[in-house]
């Protein structure tokens, strides 16, 4: 079972004022639920983990679109840095893929890939899926099907943050930064609408901002 940072769901969070958040965002949001500087320390010995399982063959690090690319970042320049300063390094290539499941804070039954690359150059690979958020899996069980039919080497899965929610399908990722509670959650590249990526920290949306960039 893969080991991950809880949030519990009384976590109080930080005020706002104690760290810079875009004044635009001031009165969109409630707390700060991870600062970004533990995203990072997190997402370093989640890259540790990760060469020590998968290490010693070529791996395709895949980005889920859009929500991945931060934590994708991240994590490709914490695998890097484990590459320059050890006797064992292993080559890393990129592909991406953007999937499409959410209206407003609502996960919608239906899971669509919209673009990226093709799948089929999977085929034979070691894969590592980089995703920003589990929630109901049903998003990552829909990739992990269509992944399998490219008959990939192996696949493994990274998910940033996995929500504790009764909705969930029971899927759980092979590696996990952090368990958080059933709220809404914006910052560092994951969006409502599109809006709060460009917010470095994961914070707690509150229901005024949900009405304000409804679609
Ligand atoms: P799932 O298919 O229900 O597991 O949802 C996964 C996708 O929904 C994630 O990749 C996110 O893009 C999006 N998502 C789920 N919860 C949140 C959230 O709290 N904030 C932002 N996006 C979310
Ligand atoms: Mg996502």
């Amino acid at each position: 079972m893969a080991s991950y940072l809880q949030i519990a769901d009384d976590e109080k969070g930080h005020d706002l004022d104690l760290f810079c958040v875009p004044r635009h965002y001031e009165s969109d949001l409630d707390k700060v639920i991870i600062p970004h500087g533990l995203i990072m320390d997190r997402t370093e010995r989640l890259a540790r983990d990760i060469i020590q399982d998968m290490g010693g063959h070529h791996i395709v690090a895949l980005c889920v679109l859009k929500g991945g690319y931060k934590f994708f970042a991240d994590l490709l320049d914490y695998i890097k840095v484990l590459n320059h300063n050890s006797d064992k390094s292993v080559p890393l290539t990129v592909d991406f893929i953007r999937v499409k499941s959410y209206c407003n804070d609502k996960s919608t039954n239906s899971v669509r890939v919209i673009g990226g690359d093709e799948l089929s150059n999977l085929s034979g690979k070691n894969v590592l899926i980089v995703e920003d958020i589990v929630e109901t899996g049903r998003t990552m069980q829909t990739l992990l099907s269509l992944l399998n039919e490219c008959n990939p080497k192996m696949v493994k899965v990274v998910s940033l943050l996995v929500k504790r929610t009764p909705r969930s399908s029971g899927y759980r990722p092979d590696y996990i930064g952090f368990e958080v509670p059933d709220a809404f959650l914006v910052g560092y590249a994951l969006d409502y609408n599109e809006y709060f990526r460009d917010l470095s920290h994961i914070c707690i949306l509150n229901d005024q901002a949900k009405e304000k960039y409804k679609v």
